[in-house]
């Protein structure tokens, strides 16, 4: 596992993108095939896809030969409802960047039958050849995409119950009211994240310290989801200063050493 470590949220962010457009960049030049990509919503990404468009404009990177899929969805929120993760992901990112609407994967919280959404999405992912890169952030819990505390670490797609504390998290979304935040939500399993070839995770601010410590020097459970890529053969977590706040001094002055080594 590699950390990255930045002053700030901003250059974290321009870091994750650049890297990302990097890593599109250079399947392009290997081959025609699609570059597979897995996205988060909420407000860490939201500075890595500004940068991510600002790229895309200036003609450093396209979406055009990229499939997404992006990792979760509340269940029975309307699609066109302005926190559902089909607008967000409008909003932020599709609206603005050369991928094909056909590439573009989001689960249906709607759909009639959820069970059988969550298992045809996981049947498109593999059919596309699984993940070259998946993107994610955290939940002040650990949590990955909505997987939980105490999901199971070979979890693939499906329904979840989300707990209180997410949902008071994420009331800041709808009006502050833990009422109007749904009870479940459609996500990608720990595994279907895991499956990816690379996985990298953005944690930015003092909210997700504990998270972040937990993480990387806590045991890998399923209570704490991300710990899971401690068994990830290329995780990346990208961190600004105050995200890294409870991790050991020792750990970040290893994490820095390790990408000025790399870097010379
Ligand atoms: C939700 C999402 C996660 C996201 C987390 C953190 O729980 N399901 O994918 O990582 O929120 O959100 P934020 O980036 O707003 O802190």
């Amino acid at each position: 596992m590699k950390v990255i470590i930045r002053d700030t949220m901003e250059e974290s962010s321009v870091w994750a993108a650049r890297y990302i457009a990097k890593k599109i960049n250079e399947k392009a030049a290997k081959t025609n095939e699609p570059f597979v990509i897995g996205l988060c919503t909420g407000s860490t990404p939201i500075e890595t896809y500004k940068e991510l468009i600002r790229l895309v404009k200036a003609g450093e990177v396209s979406f055009k030969n990229v499939i997404s899929f992006n990792m979760d969805e509340y269940v029975h929120l309307p699609v066109n409802h302005p926190e559902s993760y089909h607008s967000f992901m409008h909003k932020y990112l599709f609206d603005h960047i050369d991928e094909p609407a056909e590439n573009i994967h989001i689960l249906d919280g709607n759909a009639p039958d959820l069970k059988k959404e969550c298992e045809e999405y996981e049947k498109k992912i593999a059919a596309a050849g699984g993940f070259d890169l998946f993107l994610g952030g955290i939940g002040e819990d650990g949590h990955i995409a909505f997987n939980e505390p105490f999901s199971s670490l070979n979890s693939r797609t499906r329904v979840m119950t989300l707990t209180y504390d997410t949902r008071v998290v994420n009331s800041r979304f709808f009006d502050n009211d833990v009422n109007k935040v749904p009870k479940q939500a459609m996500s990608v399993g720990v595994a279907t994240v895991t499956g990816a070839k690379e996985v990298v995770i953005l944690a930015f601010g003092p909210k997700k310290a504990k998270a972040i410590a937990a993480s990387i020097e806590g045991p890998v459970s399923g209570y704490c989801t991300l710990s899971v890529l401690q068994l990830h053969p290329a995780a990346t977590i990208v961190c600004d200063d105050l995200a890294v706040g409870e991790l050991k001094y020792n750990s970040v002055k290893y994490f820095k050493a390790v990408e000025a080594a790399e870097a010379e």
